[in-house]
């Protein structure tokens, strides 16, 4: 069962019905201001940190699921009927309704008793405010009356702080409202500096901002007193809840259309000039007036958001693909991308199941999400890459989280987890191949965020990897720590203790169990990393990177191969974890992709009886589940896992981030089918028809899909932001489709179905623009042995990187098997 459908030229998804299996969301704002918005105008905005600089207020978790948002409210005012034009907080039966969820922005439209309504939200670019752009027509035969009021409730800046600390915060809530203007400036009589708006750009019929004035005793948003009666009280909040709402009073003639913009935005003043006049505790409002003045006109409104679909337009246009596939096309031509871009900004803080108050940008997350993004705005992986090098211990370890806004490593989580330095080589490597910068490797970094310690960020690297050689455990495997890419396989723990954190919780001095998934992991990383040192080079270090993997890669297949898959680990009495001799979690998916994807078992056959073993015990119609069998019960020596009912999340959940390393070990075996079939079953587009099972938005990767041990398997759960997205679309665009960018050039190697007759690709790369046609006239799955060039025939499948032209390059690509 469908709840939409794509509409591919427009780059959107049609909701068109507001009750969809859960709320099916969109982000507004890819710089610094950002917003979640539901199909139903639900959802919340922030300024750069979602937890320490949330403008708006969001109670998750609330039934509906999905309440508190950019309302509006019209009402009739010759009946008193009123209605939400975006279905909640009313949920009014509506005539029609629409919501189209594009790139960077959300239009909801609908129609009440004839009135016809349109919304569209979005942040323009290189601003720190969204715009709410309304247009109302009456569609009767006659005059209609109508006051429209909007509505948001502000959040006291800190969501933490604000969802627990009420016996302050009921005290501290301030506001200012001149010429209409909603200003809301909690705190800032002491140390902030910055404060909300919220403007309309039309004349009010009245104001409010306490909410429980707005709202009226005992009521909520689906009935606000104000609404209802049609009169708003000017209140001003002392205290309480601080809230903004407009009331504008709008009379149409049959056929006519008028259009109100809102401008809610974040304002920052040098802290000496806070006030005016200077010695008053009035915001000072100099230099915030002319950015308001400027969206309230409708003209530059309508500038904007061309300026922002004109910026899609070109991100999106740096790898455009046509296959005989839709769900390809669409998912690599639009969504993921754009998905890409959405886990880059937030890695996992603020979604509808990440409250924005519980992670900040995780170390490991945000290099992987570097792999999706790293070719739509390198200079913002640049600087990514910079500031979570910074974060690195001297060690070479790293703290595994960083807050946004100070950019400084979370205190809270520390660090251990032994994985997490080999991601940073990962997204190095990706940049590096992506840009050819590499200068950056010379670029000075901190260590632990401390002045003086800067070190060129080659260094950083070097110390990523000898970070492992000096934790290696009883097999001569890396040591695990608090946790690898998995955060669940706690396997130095041991709590028994309700509510203790498995990942900082550590009853084990942590010297015996190991990973096997680390050991490919770092194979990988070294492999990468001896790639850059040549090319510097440093021929010395470059030779020590590959013995030490083939060491390693020894290591694995003395300790680390089960006879027909890669065990996942050692626990801490040193027996394997996923191995025939378990009991449950015989087999676990990590490891089978990671050493695989390392180069472990491809020329032995290995690879090729591990992927055998995957299809045989962990693929199931909705996607790869992470192991099996599942654990029916909680193992203390295991931790987190074994905490999860059997098929979800950790547990035997298809947990779909990893499933893009199986396929890509599928291609890298040459096996093109499977691991397009592999893709298929996860790619949220082909799902759509299942969207009463899948409940997700068919738009957006989800984190998990409940595995076949779960009631409810094929249920996908915590959409949008999950290294899913990278991980397929890096998959995708590289591995399958096989555009691939390389540290020389651009390697075609597509893997693909034999039923596919070819595709084009136009791909840009390091200034110039490529064309790429591949044709598969003999129905292979793989096999460029030959290019031609603009016409001209070159050996091999690598075409080296050169100097930006002008005109198009234009490659033929014929897979020969
Ligand atoms: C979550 C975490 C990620 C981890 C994964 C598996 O997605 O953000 O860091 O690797 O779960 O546990
Ligand atoms: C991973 C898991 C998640 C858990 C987190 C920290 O991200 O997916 O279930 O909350 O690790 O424990």
């Amino acid at each position: 069962m469908r709840f939409g459908h794509f509409d591919d030229d427009q780059r959107e998804y049609v909701i068109n019905q507001p009750e969809t299996p859960l709320p099916w969301i969109n982000y507004l704002g890819c710089e610094a201001y950002f917003g979640l918005i539901s199909n139903t105008g639900g959802g919340y905005s922030f300024y750069r940190d979602a937890r320490l600089r949330r403008l708006t207020r969001y109670r998750y978790n609330h039934a509906p699921f999905d309440f508190g948002g950019r309302y509006l409210y019209i009402r009739d005012n010759a009946t008193g009927e009123f209605w939400s034009p975006s279905w909640q907080p009313t949920r009014t039966k509506l005539e029609k309704y629409e919501c189209r969820h594009g790139m960077g922005y959300t239009i909801i439209g609908s129609t009440c008793k004839k009135i016809e309504a349109q919304t569209c939200y979005f942040v323009p670019l290189g601003e720190t405010l969204e715009i709410w752009k309304f247009r109302v027509t009456n569609r009767r035969k006659k005059p209609a009356k109508l006051s429209v009021f909007s509505s948001i409730e502000f959040c006291l800046w800190d969501a933490q702080d604000d969802a627990t600390n009420f016996q302050r915060n009921f005290s501290t809530g301030q506001v200012e409202v001149v010429d209409g203007v909603i200003y809301h400036k909690t705190e800032y009589r002491e140390r902030r500096n910055h404060f909300a708006y919220f403007a309309c750009s039309n004349k009010l019929a009245g104001f409010d901002t306490q909410r429980d004035t707005f709202l009226g005793a005992y009521r909520s948003w689906d009935n606000p007193v104000a609404v209802e009666q049609g009169k708003s009280f000017n209140s001003i909040a002392h205290g309480w809840a601080p809230h903004g709402s407009h009331h504008v009073k709008v009379t149409l003639k049959p056929g006519e259309t008028k259009e109100i913009n809102f401008v809610l935005g974040y304002h920052e003043n040098p802290t000496d000039q806070k006030f005016d006049p200077p010695d008053s505790q009035t915001i000072n409002k100099q230099t915030v007036k002319p950015v308001m003045a400027k969206y309230l006109d409708g003209q530059n409104v309508t500038a904007a958001f061309e300026k922002l679909r004109r910026y899609w337009g070109n991100l999106l246009g740096i790898y455009q693909v046509r296959s005989p596939d839709i769900h390809v096309n669409r998912m690599v031509n639009i969504w993921n991308a754009y998905q890409c871009m959405a886990t880059f900004n937030m890695s996992r803080s603020a979604s509808f199941y990440e409250s924005g108050i519980g992670r900040g940008l995780g170390f490991r997350d945000s290099n992987q999400d570097l792999l999706g993004f790293v070719h739509m705005v390198p200079s913002r992986a640049r600087e990514r890459i910079l500031d979570l090098t910074a974060t690195q211990l001297q060690t070479g370890g790293a703290f595994h989280q960083y807050q946004p806004l100070t950019k400084r490593g979370n205190h809270d989580l520390g660090s251990n987890f032994n994985d997490d330095p080999h991601w940073l080589i990962i997204g190095v490597s990706a940049y590096l191949k992506e840009t050819g910068d590499w200068g950056i490797l010379d670029e000075k970094v901190q260590f632990e965020n401390e002045a003086g310690s800067e070190q060129p960020l080659y260094e950083h690297l070097r110390r990523s990897f000898q970070y492992t050689l000096e934790r290696l455990g009883p097999h001569g495997l890396p040591l695990i720590g608090r946790a690898d890419w998995n955060d669940c396989l706690n396997l130095n723990c041991f709590s028994n203790t309700p509510g203790q954190s498995f990942q900082t919780t550590t009853n084990k001095d942590g010297k015996v169990a190991e990973s096997v998934f680390i050991a490919g992991l770092f194979i990988l990383a070294a492999k990468e990393l001896a790639k850059i040192a040549a090319r510097r080079g440093l021929k010395k270090d470059a030779d020590r990177y590959l013995a030490e993997a083939d060491k390693m890669e020894q290591v694995i297949l003395r300790h680390g191969w089960d006879g027909a898959w890669f065990v996942r680990a050692y626990d801490d009495f040193g027996r394997p974890v996923g191995s025939k001799i378990c009991e449950e979690g015989k087999i676990f998916i990590e490891p089978q992709g990671m050493c695989i994807m390392a180069g472990v078992g491809l020329k032995d056959g290995k690879a090729r009886r591990a992927l055998a073993s995957v299809n045989q015990y962990l693929a199931t119609k909705h996607g790869i589940v992470l192991q099996q069998p599942a654990f029916s019960k909680y193992y203390v020596h295991l931790g987190e896992i074994s905490s999860y009912p059997p098929g979800y999340k950790e547990n035997a959940g298809i947990f779909c981030h990893n499933n893009p390393w199986i396929i890509i070990a599928e291609t890298m075996t040459g096996n093109g089918g499977r691991a397009f079939d592999y893709y298929t079953r996860i790619n949220p587009s082909a799902r759509e028809n299942i969207g009463e099972i899948h409940r997700c938005e068919p738009y957006v990767f989800a984190q998990m899909v409940a595995g076949k041990d779960a009631p409810t398997h094929g249920e996908a759960k915590n959409s949008w932001l999950t290294g899913t997205a990278a991980w397929t679309y890096f998959t995708a665009t590289q591995w399958i489709l096989g555009i691939r960018a390389e540290y020389e050039g651009l390697r075609m190697d597509p893997v693909i179905p034999a039923r596919w007759k070819g595709f084009t690709v136009t791909r840009r790369f390091r200034g110039n623009t490529y064309i790429v046609e591949v044709k598969n006239p003999k129905a292979k799955q793989r096999g460029v042995k030959r290019l031609r060039v603009d016409g001209k025939e070159i050996a091999g499948n690598l075409l080296p990187a050169c100097p930006p032209r002008s005109d198009p390059i234009r490659v033929e690509a014929l897979l020969e098997g």
